[in-house]
């Protein structure tokens, strides 16, 4: 499979892609761009972005046979008569690093702005270890590579962690990365390793109790129950010097503070000290793109018009007195034993130009 990105290089593909930006999510625009190509870029593009049928023939004059059935036999690709369909996944390139991931509803091989987010803000550890949990694609993972000794990725969906290998095929890494399919309680509960650096952009989605959410997003009320846990489960296996880094989104009291609000409690809960960068906020109101987009993916889990979705959500946090959510990064160490863990505030958010993880 290393050959896919010097092939793809050659047909024009990455850069057709890195045009619209690094790790970029454009799909509407990838559209529009592609009406203008020839072949066999046209093909490639309808195959690996645009999820729809590709002309065979051009698709395995431009990669040949050999990395064809590859993908085949990796199940992202498959026959459609004279054509070729990708099963649902997307080829995305970010950090210099090849990725099939799933754009879609309710993917298994996660990749959105939060991937992005955590793939910009981690930061290097030459010559460390470094452990990645719910590493889905194993988008950190693989960047981490670049620089670490030794890099293992924790997930614990078979199909995610089956295109995590494929990623680390393709992208000729080597044995230095280690893929585990595990769930991270399990993991925990056996390793005996310490890490330089314990990366993870977990599910993260605030959500009430008791509404269903896709899985790569639920992450309970606050939205840091997954992060709860990994903090008090991983704490003993950082190195001295070894730090946290992860991203989340979680809810804010007051627009101006985050004192009392739970990202705060949870450093001191876990005598855990260091930044947290706010990213961005968001009002927890009708209208705003975040809570828009929340919604739209409650009404689909739970089955429920959009209206209702929303109406629930900005009802249960505005009764809880919260009044934004808010998206951040995290880089977060052991606190010196006597000493009061304190996180401090890095506000970010005032120079928030719109992304979500600007
Ligand atoms: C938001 S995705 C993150 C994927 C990738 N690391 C990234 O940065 O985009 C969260 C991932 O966590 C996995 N996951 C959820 N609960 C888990 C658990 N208890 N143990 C391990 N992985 C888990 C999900 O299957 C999903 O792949």
């Amino acid at each position: 499979m290393k050959e896919l990105a010097d092939k793809l290089g050659r047909a024009g593909y990455l850069p057709f892609y890195l045009y619209f930006g690094d790790g970029n999510l454009r799909v509407g625009d990838w559209a529009v761009a592609a009406q203008r190509l020839s072949e066999p870029l046209r093909s490639l593009v309808q195959l690996f972005l645009l999820q729809s049928p590709a002309n065979r023939r051009h698709v395995t004059a431009a990669l040949g046979e050999c990395l064809v059935e590859r993908m085949k036999h990796f199940g992202v690709i498959r026959n459609g008569g004279s054509t070729f369909e990708c099963q649902s996944f997307s080829l995305l390139s970010f950090r210099s690093n090849l990725y099939f991931c799933q754009l879609n509803d309710d993917p298994f091989a996660y990749f959105g702005e939060d991937s992005v987010a955590l793939g910009t803000y981690q930061s290097p550890a030459p010559g460390g270890d470094v452990l990645d949990l719910c590493s889905g694609p194993g988008i950190q993972a693989l960047i981490a590579a670049r620089n670490a000794r030794h890099v293992t990725g924790v997930e614990v969906n078979p199909k995610a962690w089956s295109i995590a290998k494929l990623n680390k095929e393709l992208n000729h890494v080597g044995d230095h990365v280690e893929l585990v399919n595990s769930s991270l309680q399990d993991f925990a509960k056996t390793n005996t390793r310490k890490f330089d650096r314990i990366l993870f952009n977990p599910p993260l989605v605030p959500v009430p109790d008791d509404m269903s959410y896709a899985f790569v997003g639920h992450g309970g009320s606050d939205g840091l129950s997954v992060t709860d846990d990994i903090l008090g489960l991983y704490r003993p296996f950082l190195k001295t010097n070894g730090r946290f880094e992860f991203i989340g989104m979680t809810v804010g009291k007051k627009e101006s503070t985050l004192a009392g609000d739970p990202l705060v409690e949870l450093a001191k809960k876990h005598h855990l000290e260091g930044t947290i960068h706010v990213l961005s906020r968001h009002r927890i109101r009708e209208q705003t793109p975040l809570v828009t987009s929340c919604a739209i993916s409650l009404a689909r889990s739970n089955k429920i018009e959009i209206s209702l979705a929303q109406k629930q959500l900005i009802d249960f946090y505005q009764n809880s007195d919260f009044d934004y959510f808010y998206l951040f990064f995290c880089s977060w160490g052991k606190a010196a034993k006597g000493r009061r863990a304190k996180a401090s505030v890095v506000d970010m958010s005032y120079y928030y130009f719109g992304d979500w993880f600007a």
